[in-house]
């Protein structure tokens, strides 16, 4: 991966982070492009500790860490009219960043919270899908990795609009890859079950290590354990890499086997 330009969105925390973090251990140049701005650069200069570490660094380009709402169009646009000025093009992205703004049953549930995720977990990954797509082109080729979770297949009480938007995800990855499989690019998702992130332990979902939320999708899972984010990291890394090279089109399963009851 020495080299490859690769664009992680969401990357000032939690699995978009990890995934940055494991893309520039395998020599990858990173572009981080989170709406949190201090989080993308804490992201950034833990990319050039690790890299400057005489005993596991690998030197690399440095990290270029970017302001961006992924809702707003203009700033997506800027994200990629830098990639074009700093590294001439794209190889690799991860479409990351995704909100859970709200849990609870579909009757109570705002429908401000909905648009907000729609806009954010599906339009943003739209938005960023149309450019990536293009630069890949214009590159002659390239892979994508788009976030979904247990629930782009199943579902959860509670969880009415996240399922809708990782649903959408899923239906994104297989047209996107259709769509491009004969310019040489690939597109995946992964599916995460629950991953120990501030997603998570937050406050919208409120399921911290140690409450009784944890506990009971800890026990939900049949590891009784949840994830942590370099687990799911290390299956985004493969899919972008070139042993992954006839894997397009579909997804895999993060999850200790829950899909699988
Ligand atoms: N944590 C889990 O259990 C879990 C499970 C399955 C799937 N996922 C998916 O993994 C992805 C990452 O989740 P995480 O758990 O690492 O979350 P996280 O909250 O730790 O990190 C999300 C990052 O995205 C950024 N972000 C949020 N909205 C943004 C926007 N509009 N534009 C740009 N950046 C924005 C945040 O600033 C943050 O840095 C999401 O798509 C999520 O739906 C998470």
């Amino acid at each position: 991966m020495r080299g490859k330009v690769s664009l992680v969105t969401g990357a000032g925390s939690g699995i978009g982070r990890a995934t940055a973090l494991a893309l520039a251990e395998n020599g990858a140049t990173i572009v981080i492009a989170d709406m949190d701005f201090a989080a993308a650069e804490e992201t950034a200069a833990l990319i050039t500790a690790a890299s400057s570490d005489p005993d596991t660094g690998a030197a690399h380009t440095a990290p270029l860490a970017l302001s961006c709402d992924v809702t707003r169009p203009a700033e997506v646009a800027r994200v990629f009219a830098a990639i074009d000025d700093n590294f001439g093009g794209l190889d690799y992205a991860v479409n990351n960043a995704g909100i859970c703004t709200e849990v609870g049953p579909i009757s109570d549930y705002s429908l401000s919270s909905f648009r907000t995720m729609m806009s954010v977990n599906v339009m943003g990954v739209f938005t960023c899908l149309q450019h990536e797509v293009s630069a890949m082109r214009r590159r002659g080729g390239g892979a994508i990795v788009n976030l979904s979770s247990i629930f782009g297949q199943v579902s959860g009480p509670g969880y009415s609009a996240y399922t809708v938007t990782k649903h959408a995800v899923e239906g994104l990855t297989k047209s996107v890859a259709l769509e491009n499989a004969e310019h040489g690019i690939r597109v995946n998702c992964v599916r995460p079950s629950v991953v120990q992130t501030p997603l998570m332990t937050g406050k919208h979902v409120n399921a911290a290590p140690g409450s009784k939320e944890w506990s009971a999708y800890e026990n939900a899972n049949p590891t009784k354990r949840n994830a942590q984010p370099e687990e799911i990291a290390a299956a985004i890394v493969w899919q972008l890499s070139d042993e992954a090279s006839f894997v397009s089109g579909g997804g895999i399963n993060l999850d200790g086997a829950y899909l699988a009851r």
